[in-house]
């Protein structure tokens, strides 16, 4: 089988990667956590980490069960880097859901017709109805982030996009619809880290593509539209909750009790979702500088 991308990941890793980004992977153990700034020098241990999320998974399929009996709607966008942990996460809250009323969208490049209409409308399609969870793999953010960044949309369109989008959301919330915008921060030599497993790791391999390959060589710019984006759309209405994700596992305990905390259903455990970890899991001041 030919691999999409043969060698393009580790030859960024020897030649391209900045010498402090190649030498922290090349230190790493197995269990350590590769930014300095993490709160935490190793992963949260596997066995921890299923007592809590078993416990979590129970209080997620009761909400469920609490959506369908109140009919709120809930959505949930899932934003970061490429390779930030948003699949991972996604698939942690959807594990023992109902598929039939909680769904992924993780839209592809819009077609031909879909770029000559109006930006938010094929995200709208993919709204919740009574009792659905819609859980969003990258949003409208990508005309903030990775649009700009890669030149796919021009600089009008990205200033439209800010302009209309706290008005976007402020329907979506007048609307009832209970919506989280969740932040995934992963730092540079984990994300190098995590494509190189993937390029090695055939089962891993469709989660490459040609922008994360392109992507690597453009960090300084992302993290400049990214700055720019928490800025301006860290709006009351609709705050960013900021999860440090080079830890996946504290990422994903921290995501769910973030879900479970927003919506309130019957026989909700407070005990079991236990106490997020502030140190991990905040606003968009956590982000390192
Ligand atoms: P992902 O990281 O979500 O698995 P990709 O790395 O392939 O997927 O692409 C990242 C995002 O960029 C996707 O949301 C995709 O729709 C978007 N994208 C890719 N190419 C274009 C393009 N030419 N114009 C607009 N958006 C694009
Ligand atoms: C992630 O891990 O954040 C995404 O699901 C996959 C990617 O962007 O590479």
């Amino acid at each position: 089988m030919d691999l999409p991308f043969d060698g393009a990941i580790s030859r960024y890793f020897k030649e391209g990667a900045p010498k402090e980004v190649r030498k922290t992977i090349e230190k790493a153990g197995k269990d350590d956590i590769l930014t300095k700034s993490y709160p935490y020098k190793t992963d949260l241990k596997g066995k921890d980490y299923i007592a809590q999320m078993d416990r979590l998974q129970i209080e997620l399929a009761k909400m469920q069960n609490g959506l369908k009996i109140s009919g709120q709607r809930l959505m949930v966008v899932f934003e970061g880097r490429d390779a930030a942990g948003k699949g991972g996460t996604i698939k942690a809250v959807t594990e023992n859901l109902n598929p039939r009323s909680a769904y992924v969208v993780a839209l592809p490049k819009p077609t031909e017709r879909e770029s000559q209409q109006w930006y938010f409308q094929r995200y709208v399609d993919w709204f919740p109805a009574k009792g659905e969870i819609a859980l969003y793999d990258r949003s409208w953010y990508n005309r903030a982030m990775i649009e700009h960044v890669f030149g796919f949309c021009k600089a009008e369109d990205r200033a439209r996009f800010f302009r209309q989008l706290p008005e976007f959301e402020q329907m979506i919330v007048d609307e009832g619809i209970i919506l989280l915008k969740i932040w995934l921060e992963v730092g540079r030599a984990e994300q190098l880290k995590r494509f190189l497993d993937r390029e090695g790791d055939l089962l891993k391999q469709w989660k490459l593509s040609q922008i994360d390959v392109d992507g690597l060589a453009k960090w300084d710019d992302y993290c400049k539209a990214i700055d720019e984006t928490m800025d301006k759309t860290s709006f009351k209405h609709t705050p960013w909750t900021v999860i440090l994700s080079d830890d996946k596992k504290r990422a994903r305990i921290a995501a769910i009790q973030t879900i479970l905390g927003a919506v309130d259903y019957k026989g909700k455990d407070k005990d079991a979702i236990g106490k997020i970890d502030g140190k991990i899991c905040g606003g968009p001041d956590l982000r390192p500088k």
